[in-house]
């Protein structure tokens, strides 16, 4: 009888120790810091007055990221919202930031169909010649001003269609024809050689024939010599995108031997039309299960991005908001999903480890 009293004992005592062991490492992991566990930058893409006003996501941001891209304001109608009336102001703040938290900024982005003011589509549309021009003048002045500051651009944005392979029909494209896109890498190479270019697109990890475009695109800057170095893989991927296809693109637009950059990192559970307001909500409760399958599915990610793409090409991995709480994901598709690392209430997820795991294996 006592024998079994004291199995019993040595049993709850084990389990015990394995409980605060567990927790432990958690509480120590946590600490460290994804960027303190990387081998390559960890960024987030942020809004700069979010930051600045939440001392708790401030926190956040500076232990865990060396990278910062703004989510919006450093597009062109963020910029440029009038003509001649360049705002710097908010792309000083971040810069300033940036450099306090000596954290690498991101230029998001130099020309995507979404940010460009009205006053810039409307009188392109009457002008192509005006429209050349003033690329040109816009891509040189600013990338100029931030010469040596801001280490890398997505000069150009989302130029293919959703899905496919043809060229996004866009205002730029109408108006100038593809040749808008290497113009707009010469413009930004001329105005700083040591800025590291990209191009930058969504669903390039699970959409083959999009993909192929992209890099018949690249193939062919290279063989002109277009200045480009890399290429974005937004990554704003669903719990069911299969890894082999991820793992089958990475290599693919590795093999071009250009920096790869998973530059708008999130999941989500919930399916979509790729429009605004086009969610589906086929989940709306999150239960364990599926938090343990989301932080799986991250650690595999950022598993695949250290085997597959090689070490001089690893440009980083920035996650796209960190928070659930500020996920663009609610708000554009008008459904309730939970794609981050951090929750509602700024915890860490199991996410949020999966990704730790997956950096420190
Ligand atoms: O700043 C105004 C604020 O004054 C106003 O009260 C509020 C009311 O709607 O809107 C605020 O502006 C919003 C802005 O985000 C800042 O939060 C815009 O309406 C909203 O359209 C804008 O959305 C951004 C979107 O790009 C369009 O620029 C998202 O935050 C941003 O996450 C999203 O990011 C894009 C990438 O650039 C490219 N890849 C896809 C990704 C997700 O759509």
């Amino acid at each position: 009888m006592k024998a079994k009293y004291l199995i019993k004992q040595a049993c709850i005592m084990l389990i015990f120790m394995c409980f605060i062991a567990c927790n432990n490492s958690k509480i120590k992991k946590e600490n460290i810091g994804l960027k303190n566990a990387a081998t390559f930058p960890i960024g987030t893409a942020i809004n700069i007055s979010t930051l600045l006003n939440d001392a708790k996501l401030q926190k956040l941001q500076i232990e865990n990221f060396n990278s910062i891209t703004a989510t919006s304001d450093m597009k062109m109608h963020a910029i440029l919202p009038a003509e001649n009336k360049y705002n710097w102001k908010t792309a000083d703040t971040i810069l300033s930031y940036a450099k306090k938290h000596k954290q690498r900024l991101f230029g998001h982005n130099l020309i995507w169909h979404s940010s460009t003011p009205k006053w810039v589509s409307e009188k392109g549309e009457k002008d192509s010649v005006w429209l050349d021009d003033f690329m040109q003048q816009y891509i040189k002045t600013y990338v100029n001003r931030y010469k040596g500051k801001v280490a890398a651009w997505d000069v150009v944005n989302e130029a293919f269609e959703s899905s496919g392979g043809n060229y996004r029909e866009s205002f730029w494209y109408k108006n100038l024809g593809k040749s808008y896109i290497e113009k707009a890498f010469r413009y930004a190479h001329e105005a700083d050689p040591n800025a590291v270019l990209f191009y930058n697109d969504f669903n390039i990890e699970r959409d083959t024939v999009k993909l192929n475009a992209v890099l018949d695109m690249v193939n062919e800057f290279k063989a002109k010599e277009v200045p480009i170095s890399g290429i974005g893989f937004q990554m704003h991927i669903r719990m069911d995108i299969p890894d082999e296809i991820i793992a089958y693109s990475l290599k693919k637009a590795a093999a071009t031997g250009l920096q790869i950059h998973l530059s708008e990192v999130d999941i989500i559970f919930n399916t979509h039309n790729d429009e605004r307001l086009g969610g589906i909500q086929n989940y709306s409760v999150l239960r364990d299960e599926m938090k343990q399958a989301q932080a799986e599915k991250y650690k595999n990610l950022i598993r695949m991005y250290k085997e597959i793409v090689p070490k001089e090409q690893q440009f980083g991995v920035t996650f796209w908001d960190f928070t659930d709480r500020d996920s663009w994901i609610k708000g554009f598709f008008n459904m309730k999903d939970w794609p981050c690392i951090y929750n509602d209430s700024l915890q860490p997820k199991p996410a949020y480890y999966g990704v730790l795991d997956g950096l420190l294996q």
